[in-house]
């Protein structure tokens, strides 16, 4: 039976191991999908030896940047991101993927139009990155907004946040973990009365699967999407991944 799983801590609540279950049952495939739950990146070494069968594994909060120095090989994205959420096992050797990017982008895209040119990017995370490198790769201009304090990149914070900003960025990403249960009150220090018809408002966050941030958008006519899809698409990335020549 092949062998795959994942690694973060807490793994309590998290998507990935029903999501591959039920897929490989439904399937057909002779595999399993385990979590490993482990406080240390630095119990991967181990977590090898003691399963000599597995052939890869994703990567969760909080270790998607901290695996990096344990990968043998990382392509391109991980390299430039500095992020790695799935790892393919080859004679031993772990090469590092990061495929929430790709599932941002074509989940983006679903409802892309030209006129979101300009995105307020909330969040300064693994999956901001993520966020960053596809809006660069596709053209849109954006600005990043922290809770900290300004910095010379550009990134500024919410108190900077303008009512003339908010209205011309059409595109709001959250890419911070605000109004996720089991915190659903909870939501971003924004002006949603800037929000038009016009807007898009993406939120990474697919637990609940409308927060806060969607509703105010959905109740001023805008265009929605949470991360359920992406988390469905980096999901199947991985799988063609482990099952690639690449
Ligand atoms: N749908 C998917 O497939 C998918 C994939 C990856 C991640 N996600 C979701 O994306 C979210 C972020 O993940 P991550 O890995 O980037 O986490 P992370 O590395 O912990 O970063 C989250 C960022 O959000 C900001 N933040 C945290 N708490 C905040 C608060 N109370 N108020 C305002 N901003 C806050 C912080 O930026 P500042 O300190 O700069 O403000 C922080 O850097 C999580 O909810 C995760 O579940 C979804």
């Amino acid at each position: 039976m092949r062998q795959f799983g994942l690694i973060g801590y807490p793994l309590g609540h998290s998507f990935s191991k029903g999501y591959f279950t039920e897929k490989f049952k439904r399937e057909g495939i002779d595999a399993t999908y385990n979590n490993f739950p482990m406080a240390s990146v630095q119990e991967v070494p181990a977590l090898m030896l003691a399963n000599p069968l597995l052939e890869g594994f994703n990567i969760t909060i909080p270790h998607k940047e901290t695996i990096i120095p344990y990968l043998h090989s990382a392509n391109d994205v991980v390299k430039t991101i500095g992020a790695c959420n799935c790892v393919k096992i080859q004679d031993g050797k772990m090469q590092g993927f990061n495929t929430d990017v790709i599932g941002f982008e074509l989940s983006l895209k679903k409802y892309l139009r030209k006129e979101h040119a300009k995105a307020l990017v909330f969040g300064t995370g693994g999956a901001s990155k993520a966020v960053q490198y596809i809006l660069s790769k596709l053209g849109i201009e954006f600005i990043i907004v922290s809770r900290k304090m300004e910095s010379n990149d550009g990134t500024i914070n919410y108190g900077s946040l303008t009512e003339d900003l908010l209205r011309s960025s059409t595109l709001w990403i959250n890419t911070t973990p605000v109004g996720m249960y089991p915190n659903e009150d909870s939501i971003l220090p924004l002006n949603y009365e800037a929000i038009g018809a016009r807007h898009y408002l993406y939120d990474l966050v697919y637990n609940p699967a409308e927060t806060r941030f969607l509703k105010e958008a959905r109740q001023r006519g805008a265009t929605i999407a949470n991360g359920y899809d992406m988390l469905i698409i980096q999901a199947e990335e991985s799988w063609r991944i482990w099952n690639s020549n690449e």
